[in-house]
């Protein structure tokens, strides 16, 4: 997959392109992640990349033209040999929620180009002229879309097939069966007095599998219930809640 960030900071996006799980996608070239930054657009003195909006109020908004300029940059960037045509998505709080479902749809696409707001945001103009999606990670004004740029791509590149090895496959996830995750544990067998579950020492698969669905189930109905609204139950999940 290739990946385009439309960004002033793209310094910042080192946190996923060098780290951990995405840092090592990005070595073994399962996902390239290229910038553009609009501010190499500007063409006064000061570089401006900030402009006031029409009908006053407080805040700046994005300049139009080095922001239209750095995302054509970026379609140049990952166009590839497939022909494929970017999904082009504007991380902002107005945005669709993003969620494991969008996390998993955008692992699909060949060619991404997200665009990280700074300011009050950008034009409605050029959102409509060049944005396929807006995208909020959730119910809370950060004060840019880099934050938000750097969750979707580490949610997007662990669904990339290689990326997680066959110890943490991305089909076992919390949320690829629509409920969190039970609790884990690890050595020692007593910490601070407490100790770790017996079915866990058991070696009764079968029976781990179980405790682990029912731990899951019951987490879900505690801590986000709004989770099992639309869900369907399979009989043997409804018999493990009524236990
Ligand atoms: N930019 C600022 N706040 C944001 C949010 N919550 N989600 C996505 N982009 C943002």
């Amino acid at each position: 997959m290739r990946i385009a960030v439309v960004s002033l900071f793209p310094e910042m996006f080192g946190a996923v392109t060098e780290h951990g799980v995405t840092g090592r996608a990005v070595r073994q070239a399962l996902v390239g992640i290229s910038h553009s930054n609009p501010r190499d657009y500007t063409v006064d003195r000061h570089r401006t990349v900030d402009d006031r909006p029409y009908g006053g109020g407080p805040g700046m908004l994005m300049k139009i033209d080095p922001l239209q300029q750095a995302i054509a940059a970026a379609r140049e960037q990952v166009r590839g040999e497939d022909g494929a045509r970017p999904h082009v998505v504007y991380l902002s709080p107005q945005g669709r929620r993003f969620d494991h479902r969008r996390a998993v749809a955008l692992a699909q696409k060949e060619a991404l180009i997200l665009v990280a707001g700074r300011y009050e945001g950008v034009d409605e103009r050029l959102i409509e002229a060049e944005v396929d999606e807006e995208l909020s990670i959730g119910d809370y004004v950060l004060t840019g879309g880099e934050l938000a740029a750097m969750v979707v791509i580490d949610a997007v590149t662990r669904q990339l097939p290689g990326v997680l090895g066959h110890e943490a496959s991305a089909d076992e996830d919390s949320f690829a069966n629509g409920l969190l995750d039970c609790p884990h544990y690890t050595r020692p067998e007593a910490y601070q007095g407490k100790v770790v579950p017996e079915v866990l020492l058991s070696g009764d698969h079968e029976r781990i599998r179980r405790w682990r669905l029912k731990q899951a189930l019951g987490r879900t109905r505690e801590r986000r219930p709004d989770l099992l609204e639309g869900r369907a139950m399979t009989p043997e999940e409804e018999e493990l809640l009524a236990e």
